[in-house]
């Protein structure tokens, strides 16, 4: 039998050892070392930065069966290097018939669900290449609040490995989302007053 091989691709600018994107990543990607597939890392940022960083980056996804990518949630979708990358290999159709792709996303805001467009871009991305989606694994709270998240995310690499769909996760924060609502009006405010825009928090420049 062929090795097969996993690829983590960590979409966050603050990189791999330094971001909640890598530590989730990794324990997804943990669970599939210990399944016996190949691993490899890659962080996305550093691979759109260099011309030879970037190709050598397209032959290891074309080279594996499964490809994971964690990142932040960037204003409801992806940081913008991700997206370049994701666009680039949408145009040569690298892995096209045999990847299989899942996502770990996670936002700042407590709730998943603000992870859902994500998601759905995703989904839409892997269909357009012609990669196989095994759906995602999404967090709020920035997900490194997530109390054992080893507990959490492995059996998301379990399924990964058995090309099954990824069940869905739960993630909790250990506060109430008032509270954090509340602190973050507060910090908001502050930073209006800061800038002198303390009238227009309620602006809404498109309207009408
Ligand atoms: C430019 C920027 C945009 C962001 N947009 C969102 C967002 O739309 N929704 C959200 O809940 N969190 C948002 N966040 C918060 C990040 O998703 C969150 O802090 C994440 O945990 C960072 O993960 P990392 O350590 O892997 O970079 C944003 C952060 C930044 C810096």
């Amino acid at each position: 039998m062929t090795q097969r091989k996993a690829l983590l691709l960590v979409g966050s600018p603050r990189g791999i050892g330094h971001s909640t994107s890598d530590r989730l990543g990794s324990v997804v990607l943990d669970a599939l070392k210990g399944r016996s597939f190949d691993t490899e890392k890659l962080h996305v940022h550093a691979v759109m930065d260099s011309p030879a960083a970037f190709e050598s980056a397209l032959a290891a996804i074309g080279a594996c069966d499964t490809v994971i990518l964690s990142l932040p949630l960037y204003v409801d979708s992806f940081p913008a290097p991700v997206i370049a990358l994701l666009e680039r290999i949408a145009e040569r159709r690298v892995g096209a018939g045999r990847v299989r792709f899942s996502l770990v996303i996670q936002c700042g805001f407590p709730e998943a669900k603000h992870n859902a467009t994500a998601l759905a871009i995703a989904e839409r991305f892997a269909s357009e290449v012609g990669w196989e989606w095994l759906g995602g694994a999404a967090l709020g709270g920035t997900g490194g609040f997530a109390k054992d998240v080893g507990a959490v995310l492995a059996p998301v690499g379990e399924a990964i490995a058995d090309g099954k769909t990824v069940p869905e996760v739960a993630s909790s924060v250990p506060f109430p989302a008032w509270l954090y609502r509340f602190v973050g009006n507060v910090m908001w405010r502050r930073q209006a007053k800061k800038q002198g825009a303390t009238r227009s928090l309620r602006a809404r420049p498109y309207e009408g």
